[in-house]
Formats: structure tokens, C-alpha cells, sequence
């Protein structure tokens, strides 16, 4: 399996913070944050790595990280002109993926615990369809939220004016490699992107997607607080444990 680390966009919730560089390069605590979702997919077993980056300071990137040697990983980068959403930016992982499964991270997340278990467990199980991970929060409305039936997940709705449930989908998905087809076949949103829920509810669609409740805390740090919050997290007791 490849990891593929989503760090375009603009981060303009976060201005002036992100005005002249990206957000993924903002500080976590004591590292910037790219470090996090590289130590994820590290921790979840996965030796190769995508960023795809866009917007203010690309090249920072190759800058910071250079090959991948000091974060315990193989990096390849691309670039994603404009804002297109977060489907659109997977989209240009296509060439690396190969025939590979990929497990993907959102770049401005950030979980305490590990998720080598169930990458592990996707890998051994014959990397059938898609994984998403699920957590209840207080604030839905700010994420995708996913409605269950049964045991499985019945539709997933991005930012809810009215959430049907607390359950948050997380940016950490497993998928095997029909991502790509179904995000040859999405239409922009309302917002103009290519949504990561689309393709996520077509693997619901085609009954080919599992769930797992994520266990110790996970946050975003795409908001002024939520990067407060991150920060302290961390500082308390670290991200990306292993224990
Ligand atoms: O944090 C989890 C949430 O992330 C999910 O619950 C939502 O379903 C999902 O849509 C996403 O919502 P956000 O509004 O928080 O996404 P945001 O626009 O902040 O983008 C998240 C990351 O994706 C960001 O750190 C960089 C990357 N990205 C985003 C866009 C729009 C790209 O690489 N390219 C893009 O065009």
C-alpha cells in the first residue's frame, strides 16, 4: 500500500496566517504539521509517500523534506494548480498509486493513536473497496457526517446544516484503486470542488465500504482554534502514539 498526503489549497480560513505561506507548513507544537500525516501512514506501515501540494510555497516542501530521509519515508511530490477541491487533488496521485492500494491522508490532520491495525487488517483481507474512520464530535456541521445503518454506513453528508448523526468522517481513507474511475466520473459541488464525500458515498453506493470508530482523539487544524487545539493536544501527550 502508498500513502498520499493531500496539503493543497489555500487555507484561507486561516488568513493571514496562510497568505504568504501553506498551511501545512504552520507549527503543530514543535514540528510543522506536514510532520504529522507523514508519521501516520510511517507508523501505519507504509514506505512511500505522495504530497500533493499546491497554492503558496510548494517548493517548501522539497525544501523541509527533501527526499523523505529524515521523516523515515520515500516522498514523491505533485503539484495541484488552483483550489479544486479535495477529490481533484487525490485525482493527480493516479500515476503514483500504479495498481497500488492507497491509504489517504488530509494534511491538516491529526490523531493521538496509530492506524496500523486496520491498514494491516484491509492489506491481509485482500484489499477489496474502501475504509473510512469515524469519530463523534460536538461540532458536525464543520465535517462530513455519516448516517449508519445497521452495520454499515447508509449515505455520508458533507457539512450538514442539521446533522443527521455526531459521527464525523476523518481525513484518513483506505481505497483500492477504482478511486480513480470514480473520480474520473464526479461533477464539481455547489462550491465548485470535487468533493471527497462523492467518492466516498459511491463506494457506498456500490457496497463496497467499511467503517471503523478511530479510538483516541483526532482533530483538524484548519481553523484558528482547531490549531490551538492541535497544539495543545500534542503537547499533552503527543500524537501518532504507538503504546
Ligand atoms: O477534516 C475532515 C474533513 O475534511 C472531512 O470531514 C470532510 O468530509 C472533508 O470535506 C474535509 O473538510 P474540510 O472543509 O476541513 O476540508 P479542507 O478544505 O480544509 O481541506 C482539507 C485538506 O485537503 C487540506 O488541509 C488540504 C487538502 N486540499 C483541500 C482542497 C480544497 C487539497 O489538497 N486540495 C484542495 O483543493
Amino acid at each position: 500500500m502508498k500513502g498520499v498526503i493531500l496539503a493543497g489549497g489555500l487555507g484561507t480560513r486561516l488568513r493571514p496566517l496562510t497568505k504568504i505561506t501553506n498551511k501545512h507548513l504552520l507549527p503543530v507544537y514543535d514540528r510543522p504539521m506536514i510532520y504529522y500525516p507523514i508519521e501516520t501512514l510511517k507508523n501505519a506501515g507504509i514506505e512511500d509517500v505522495l504530497i500533493v501540494t499546491g497554492g503558496n510555497s510548494a517548493g517548501d516542501f522539497l525544501r523541509l523534506l527533501e527526499n523523505g530521509d529524515e521523516v523515515g519515508v520515500n516522498l514523491d511530490y505533485v503539484y495541484q494548480r488552483g483550489e479544486g477541491g479535495i477529490a481533484d487533488a487525490l485525482g493527480l496521485a493516479q500515476r503514483f498509486a500504479g495498481n497500488d492500494d492507497i491509504c489517504v491522508m488530509l494534511g491538516d490532520n491529526i490523531i493521538e493513536k496509530n492506524i496500523r491495525e486496520p491498514v494491516q487488517k484491509y492489506i491481509q483481507s485482500g484489499s477489496d473497496g474502501g475504509c473510512i474512520f469515524l469519530k463523534e464530535v460536538h461540532d458536525p456541521q464543520r465535517f462530513g457526517v455519516a448516517v449508519l445503518e445497521g452495520d454499515s454506513v447508509k449515505t455520508i453528508i458533507e457539512k450538514p446544516k442539521d446533522p443527521p448523526s455526531n459521527l464525523a468522517v476523518i481525513g484518513v481513507y483506505i481505497y483500492d484503486n477504482q478511486v480513480f474511475d470514480f473520480i474520473g466520473g464526479l461533477e464539481p459541488s455547489d462550491r465548485g470542488e470535487l468533493e471527497i464525500t462523492d467518492v466516498n458515498n459511491r463506494y457506498i453506493d456500490a457496497g463496497k465500504m467499511a467503517y471503523g470508530i478511530l479510538d483516541g482523539w483526532w482533530t483538524d487544524a484548519g481553523t484558528f482554534d482547531s490549531l490551538l487545539r492541535a497544539s495543545q493536544l500534542v503537547a499533552e501527550g503527543g500524537a501518532n502514539r504507538m503504546d
